[in-house]
């Protein structure tokens, strides 16, 4: 029988680094540092929640764009923690994931030619997205070092067929975070360029030292030419419930939930209530985050004060990079591998999120974990 060839859309694609090391640290047995998940359980009740909504027959299609009581929880939750004022109706969708509300929305607004501008070491499901929509992908590198933006570089890149800004703060794997200076540049450039902007701000609660979380819905330009991202995954540490929230104006919205209708339809209904309950009852939660995430990454870098290894302390996310230059020459793939098997630590090599790597040695180890977990990985990377 004679059939078509099947073409890959995306010859590049492999199995994801997280699975991949994940898969490792498994087979090993060893301290899992390396994929982006707490090792604890979520706060009190919401679980329990999530039981008695199932049970309690809330098992059927939510409304396409969220429960509407989910919605407005959102909305009092940027009023309260970011000083915003969110239409529910018009300008949140709960989604399956801050993974598919971003597919969605590079999916609505790319088209064939289009470019899309990345800072590179970036988040792996950015690109394909692209790549599926038919538009390309423009990498420009982060500061070696302090991973800042480097806004000259960023200039040389725009085009006119520039249509799509990524921005991921807190930084996924490096742990840095924009500044307030960095929003008023992008405006400028959004405004004068006419690009659009995507903003993946899911560690928004986790910036430590004193920061605070500087989000495009605060910032009046950004606000109304952006999409962003957020996840209770992360907020709440439920990662495996896969559920969060896309706010952008109601012409993007409209546009997004286009194809969100198609891709996921809705996201999953008792979760959702159980999300709404948690968030009625104990709207201050996320306040706490800041403060518990960086006791975790003090204890982690503390532990590591003997080792051979450099580091700038995180400024957010739940990720520390090390920089191992003064151990090794080798590749950070190889390290990261040879660590999960003879060493027992599963980190994740930076190098694979950059287009061109460049001559650094860093690995990135996620401190979302016990406190026996983290104490013990240090006193193994020491050891070295
Ligand atoms: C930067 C970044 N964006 C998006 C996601 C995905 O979020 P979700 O699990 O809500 O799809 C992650 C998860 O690790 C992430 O690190």
């Amino acid at each position: 029988m004679m059939s078509a060839p099947l073409i890959s859309k995306l010859p590049r694609v492999g199995t994801t680094i997280f699975t991949r090391m994940s898969g490792l640290a498994q087979a090993h047995n060893a301290l899992n540092l390396s994929q982006g998940f707490p090792d604890f359980s979520p706060p009190e009740g919401l679980a329990q929640a999530l039981g008695e909504h199932a049970m309690r027959g809330h098992n059927q299609y939510a409304p396409m764009a969220g429960l509407p009581r989910l919605r407005e929880a959102i909305a009092g939750q940027l009023a309260l923690h970011r000083n915003v004022a969110v239409d529910a109706d018009t300008e949140i969708t709960v989604v399956p994931g801050a993974t598919e509300s971003i597919f969605c929305a590079i999916t609505a607004v790319v088209t064939p030619g289009d470019e899309v501008i990345v800072l590179d070491p970036v988040y792996d499901s950015y690109e394909p997205a692209v790549e599926l929509a038919g538009g390309r992908t423009v990498h420009v590198p982060l500061r070696a070092g302090s991973f800042d933006i480097d806004w000259v570089k960023v200039e040389k890149a725009i085009t006119k067929r520039t249509k799509l800004f990524m921005l991921n703060s807190p930084h996924n794997p490096c742990g840095s975070a924009v500044s307030a200076k960095d929003l008023d540049i992008l405006g400028e450039l959004a405004q004068k360029h006419g690009f659009l902007v995507c903003s993946d701000e899911v560690y928004e609660h986790l910036v430590y030292d004193g920061r605070k979380h500087c989000s495009v819905l605060q910032h009046p330009v950004l606000r109304s030419r952006s999409f962003a991202h957020f996840s209770f995954g992360k907020t709440l540490s439920v990662t495996g419930w896969k559920t969060g929230y896309c706010v952008a104006p109601p012409e993007l919205t409209r546009e997004l939930r286009k194809v969100h209708q198609y891709v996921a339809f809705v996201a999953v209904t008792p979760v959702q209530h159980a999300l709404a309950d948690f968030l009625e009852t104990q709207p201050d939660y996320p306040s706490s985050l800041a403060g518990d995430y960086q006791r975790r990454r003090d204890l982690f870098i503390t532990a590591l004060s003997g080792s051979r290894f450099s580091w700038t302390p995180a400024a957010g996310s739940y990720f520390q990079l090390l920089d191992y230059s003064d151990i090794s020459d080798e590749a950070d793939t190889e390290l990261s591998e040879r660590w999960t098997r003879e060493l027992g630590v599963a980190s994740i090599p930076v190098s694979v999120f950059y287009e061109t790597p460049p001559e650094q040695r860093v690995l990135r180890f996620c401190f979302a974990k016990s406190d026996e977990v983290l104490l013990e990985a240090a006193e193994r990377l020491c050891a070295i």
